[in-house]
């Protein structure tokens, strides 16, 4: 990897490194974001920590060590640290005080839509909008995280694609011969990029249809790693129950590699929460080989590199606003 991240304002997002689940009390979780490695040190009190996951000492993999859930022990010469990340022991001198320059490279972390997010920068920026979790509280489902071998930008720029559905998603979300993209209209305002009236022709537009037809999306970017997309309810479609929305979230493991969650929030409290991350998954792994088959992996934001057609209009104005955001990496 280049040292692009060093001087990119993408030190300053927020990133997702962990289902929220996934990080048990008196466990370590090590990860690797913007291609530095870092841990997640879970006490048993119920702190989470973020840190570098290298030693302040000689530089050791700290997760390599032991932790009991108060202390994490270096593999190397044996430092302890507690779950501040304060150095409280230094097995070669136990009779003198630690220096506090000893602790642990901690960054920021906070917990949100059921994951943690990391900032390894000074200056936080916005989490990602995504109203629906607080409004439909208990009906969001999570798949992932899955790893992909392509930039987090290409793989938020796909799920804002319609045109693919009838190719790589044939049968699932569209089906041949629909596949003209009718005209949409895409604003940008501070808060960032929407798109309205997406109409897509699905065949199986809700849960009770029998035949095909149309489905109108609205999509949102506000965080450059993120995209949400909401299906506006129609009567046509199942009616108000069966709207939904979908997070996809990518946190960069390299600028050419990253991983992703979905999110998932319906309406419906009596709604198949499962049926949505089986759905999810299947509908993951049709995209998987195309993206990753993308090249160059990093998204070009030069208009130039690559050719469009009109249906691209979202996805023209994602790579806008990424220039404009400063927001790089993963980027060409
Ligand atoms: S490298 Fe960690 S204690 Fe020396
Ligand atoms: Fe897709």
């Amino acid at each position: 990897m280049g040292d692009q991240s060093r001087s990119d304002q993408i030190r300053n997002e927020w990133f997702a490194v962990a289902s929220v689940a996934d990080v048990r009390p008196a466990t370590l979780y090590p990860f690797e974001l913007l291609g530095e490695r870092y841990v997640l040190v879970a006490g048993a009190d119920g702190t989470v920590i973020a840190a570098a996951d290298t030693c302040p000492h000689r530089g050791a993999q700290l997760s390599l060590g032991t932790f009991d859930g108060a202390r994490l022990q270096c593999p190397y010469h044996g430092w302890q640290f507690d779950t501040s990340g304060t150095c409280v022991h230094r097995p070669a001198h136990p009779d003198v005080a630690v220096p506090a320059a000893c602790a642990l490279h901690t960054v920021a972390v906070r917990a949100a839509f059921g994951l943690w997010w990391v900032c390894v920068g000074s200056e936080p920026r916005n989490l990602p909008v995504y109203d629906a979790f607080e409004r439909h509280p208990g009906l969001t489902v999570a798949f992932g995280p899955q790893t992909l071998s392509t930039s987090g930008p290409r793989a938020v720029e796909n799920f804002l694609d319609v045109a693919h559905f009838p190719f790589v998603h044939d049968t699932y979300l569209g089906e041949w011969p629909h596949t003209e993209v009718r005209d949409y209209e895409v604003t940008v305002d501070a808060s960032g990029l929407e798109a309205t009236n997406v109409v897509a022709w699905q065949p199986r537009p809700g849960p009770t249809a029998t035949e095909g037809g149309d489905v109108a999306y609205v999509y949102s970017v506000t965080h450059p790693a993120c995209a949400v997309l909401t299906k506006v309810p129609s009567e046509a479609n199942g009616g108000e129950l069966h709207g939904f929305s979908m997070m996809i979230v990518t946190s960069p493991v390299t600028e050419t590699s990253c991983r992703v969650w979905m999110l998932t929030t319906i309406r419906d409290p009596a709604g198949d929460l499962e049926g949505y991350r089986a759905f999810n998954e299947v509908i993951f792994a049709q995209d998987t080989p195309i993206v990753e088959s993308q090249r160059p992996q990093r998204l070009p934001l030069d208009p130039a590199a690559e050719v469009h057609q009109r249906a691209d209009r979202l996805s023209l104005a994602y790579r806008r606003w990424l220039a404009d955001r400063g927001a790089r990496y993963g980027t060409c």
